[in-house]
């Protein structure tokens, strides 16, 4: 009898589901809210409300695509936190009504694990051990996996996750929410030497971004008592020596751990894997350091139930199933 699993992803602002046949992934459907956009980050209580509009049809189209009816359903996994908690309330208390009602198992993941379960949904995925960047919106860490559940947080940022650093710094420079990708798409015409921010000097393989955040508001300040138009005039340039700053810091502390650590598979994960100049940066260090790298498909880099399913796979084969009283949490630890 093959296993069906249905996951379901509310963390942020990116409502999701996927439907997993044995462990291949069958479909997977998602809602980006684009009502955040003009109100420039975020909005948690809209967030909420969009995800219990989105919920239901989003689910529908997952088993659609997966051309199974939702009774063959045989467990249901949903995102327990990290994120932000009226969202993860939406997709956990459809996901406890659904288990509760099909009378399968329910099974909780964690946030930031199924970002690196994006790398197991490539074709070629990094084998035991790796060292992970977990970079996204809230999050910044380096972590050694040494099972599909079994990861041990290295660093991790003391202030601002480097997605927060790309989208408050892309605010700065008048571009809408979220920054990261925007900032991307200009730098690739700018010049990351137009000018220099200082990079945080921060022990171990843990980051801080909140200084560059800093640096660029108050640079901004003073070329802009020069020139009104400064911004306007170097969006492009500024961009680009912005995510070469973010990328920088990144790259060394990633560096950093692979070398103290000795390990030599690298992989990036999370929104933030998106982004080309990381990508590239990754790539051309691994080639002179000969380290074997993994990154995964754009489309797994950022939120979906693709990499919710493939946690809640796993956590399936070892009947780790979550009690129906199970509440999500904004700082969930798994
Ligand atoms: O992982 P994710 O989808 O959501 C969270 O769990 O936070 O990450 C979202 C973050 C946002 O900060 C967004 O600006 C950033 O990922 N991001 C990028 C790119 N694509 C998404 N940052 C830089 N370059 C990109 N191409
Ligand atoms: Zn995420």
């Amino acid at each position: 009898m093959p296993i069906y699993l249905l996951a379901i992803e509310t963390s942020c602002d990116e409502t999701a589901a996927a439907v997993m046949c044995d462990g291949k992934l069958r479909s997977h459907a998602l809602v980006s809210q684009m009502e955040h956009s003009r109100l420039g980050g975020i909005v948690p209580e809209l967030a909420s409300r969009q995800h219990l509009r989105a919920i239901i049809p989003v689910v529908d189209e997952a088993l659609q695509q997966a051309g199974i009816e939702i009774h063959a359903l045989n467990a249901i996994g949903f995102t327990a936190g990290p994120g932000l908690i009226g969202s993860l309330m939406v997709g956990s208390c459809f996901a406890k009504g659904l288990a509760l009602s099909l009378q399968v198992p329910l099974i909780a993941v964690h946030h930031l694990q199924a970002h690196v379960h994006a790398l197991f949904l490539a074709d070629t995925a990094p084998a035991f051990p790796f060292l992970c960047l977990i970079v996204s919106g809230g999050h910044t860490q380096l972590v050694v996996v040494r099972d599909y559940l079994d990861m041990e947080v290295v660093g991790e940022t003391r202030d601002d996750a480097a997605g927060e650093a790309f989208d408050k710094t892309a605010r700065m420079l008048g571009l809408p929410y979220p920054g990261g990708p925007a900032m991307d798409q200009l730098a690739r015409s700018g010049n990351p030497h137009a000018f220099a921010f200082p990079e945080a000097n921060v022990p171990g393989y843990d980051f801080s971004f909140s200084g560059l955040k800093t640096a660029v508001r108050y640079f901004i300040q003073q070329e802009e008592k020069i020139d009104p138009d400064f911004v306007q005039k170097y969006r492009n340039d500024l961009c680009a020596s912005i995510q070469a700053s973010i990328v920088r810091h990144l790259v060394h502390k990633l560096e950093a751990a692979a070398e103290g650590l000795q390990l030599t598979r690298i992989a990036i994960a999370g929104g933030v894997a998106a982004n080309s100049w990381l990508r590239q940066y990754v790539q051309q260090l691994a080639q002179s350091k000969g380290w074997q790298v993994f990154i995964p498909p754009l489309k797994y880099c950022t939120d979906n139930a693709a990499v919710i399913a493939s946690v809640a796979y796993h956590k399936f084969l070892r009947s780790d199933f979550a009690p129906a009283s199970i509440v999500p949490d904004a700082r969930y630890r798994g």
